[in-house]
């Protein structure tokens, strides 16, 4: 049976690769981890594997912070000398971090082919880190699992041979499906924060684009504090935007604006299902906020998840100014939410459908 390696280090990746791994296990397919260290607080690391059943990784590399340059290089300079160690018969990848380059790259160099999972999403702006990654690894990939037909057709749009890409829908929904109830019978989440199913908005901001630009994110937290007049505001913090925000000196007075530390992924589900509004950046949480079927507002100017603006629960409103934020909240706040029987991302087997390739080892 061959034996692979999947590359993790960032927080979105403990939980899809928590699902992948499980099935994995059930498959009979032998797998080891390696952890590039990106993320490494406690809350950002060691509370996904211990919430999720993720093994301890076999490997830390301990790589975290540095620029882009710095991270990467570091990381593929660990990476290839653990391969070099080990030979896996194949390394599988996840999303478009830095982790997810540095893996594929070390990987592509010394002849072992990577799978990627979550490839061919596109945003269409090169300006964003994580779709360099994307690009990169798409075309070093020898295997792509895509997780939407949207995906499917940029890939075949870049020539990337149809051969190698298995539809096998959002390992996030998966992960969604398996948790979910769990969430609902342990997380307490919502007694500590105070608020009321369906009294509340929830908030998470990290992307570069937002937190780098001290206006873009005065703009932000501004209409937050705004709206949270209106209607409580959750936001669990990501540590760089607990940083940026510091640095550019924003000052938050409202007490109905909660700043908490991030949460596990159970908290998270449950703040998610409850929340009468979700205001995000992130990838995850886009999705997440359609699996619960609450509306979603995004706070960029495009989606690599196009399908929710389709469906009509996600809209794109880009942070230009806090008066433009908060007249989008409140159209959302007043707006309804999509199609409910849409279901572009799968059963919730894409795990399994991952496992059940790989059991077939992948190509040389
Ligand atoms: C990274 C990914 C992004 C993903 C996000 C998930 C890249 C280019 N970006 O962004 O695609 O959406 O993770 O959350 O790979 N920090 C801490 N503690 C931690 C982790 C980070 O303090 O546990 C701080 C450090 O100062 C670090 C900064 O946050 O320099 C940014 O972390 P980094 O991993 O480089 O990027 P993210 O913004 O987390
Ligand atoms: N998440 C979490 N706790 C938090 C914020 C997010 O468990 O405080 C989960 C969220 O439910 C989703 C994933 O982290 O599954 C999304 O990760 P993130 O937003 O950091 O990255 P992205 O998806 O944008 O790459």
């Amino acid at each position: 049976m061959p034996e692979f390696v999947s590359i993790v280090g960032a927080r979105p990746q403990f939980i899809k690769a928590a699902v992948v791994s499980r099935a994995l296990g059930d498959a009979g397919v032998d797998e080891w981890l390696l952890h590039t260290g990106q993320h490494y607080d406690d809350n950002m690391s060691r509370v996904f594997f211990d919430q999720l059943g993720l093994p301890q990784p076999d490997q830390n590399l301990r790589i975290g912070g540095g620029s882009h340059g710095v991270q990467t290089a570091r990381m593929l300079e660990g990476i290839e000398a653990a391969l070099v160690d080990r030979r896996p018969a194949g390394m599988l990848v996840y999303g478009d971090t830095n982790s997810t380059l540095a893996g594929a790259l070390a990987a592509a160099k010394l002849n072992i082919p990577v799978a990627h999972v979550e490839a061919g999403l596109r945003s269409g702006d090169r300006a964003m880190p994580e779709e360099v990654n994307r690009i990169v690894v798409d075309h070093v990939a020898a295997v792509h699992f895509v997780p939407t037909q949207a995906a499917v057709d940029n890939l075949r749009r870049e020539g990337v041979a149809a051969g190698g890409i298995h539809l096998v829908g959002d390992v996030m929904y998966d992960a969604v499906l398996q948790h979910g109830a769990r969430a609902e019978a342990e997380s307490t989440i919502l007694a500590e924060t105070g608020v009321a199913p369906q009294g509340y908005i929830l908030v998470t901001v990290h992307r570069a684009a937002n937190t780098d630009d001290p206006q873009c994110l005065q703009a932000i937290f501004a209409a937050l504090e705004t709206i949270s007049h209106e209607a409580p505001v959750v936001v669990p913090v990501h540590p760089r935007t607990r940083q940026a925000l510091s640095q550019a000196g924003v000052a938050l007075a409202s007490p109905a604006l909660q700043m908490i530390d991030p949460v596990n992924y159970l908290d998270m589900l449950m703040l998610e299902k409850q929340a009468q509004l979700i205001v995000t950046d992130s990838g995850g949480v886009q999705k997440e906020a359609f699996f619960w079927r609450v509306p979603c507002v995004t706070l960029r100017a495009n989606t690599e998840w196009v399908e929710l603006i389709e469906t009509g629960w996600n809209r794109l409103l880009p942070p230009t100014s806090a008066d433009s934020i908060v007249a989008g909240i409140r159209a959302a706040l007043a707006g309804k939410g999509g199609a409910p029987d849409a279901a572009p991302y799968g059963n919730g087997d894409a795990a399994q459908k991952i496992a059940e390739i790989l059991r077939g080892g992948l190509p040389g």
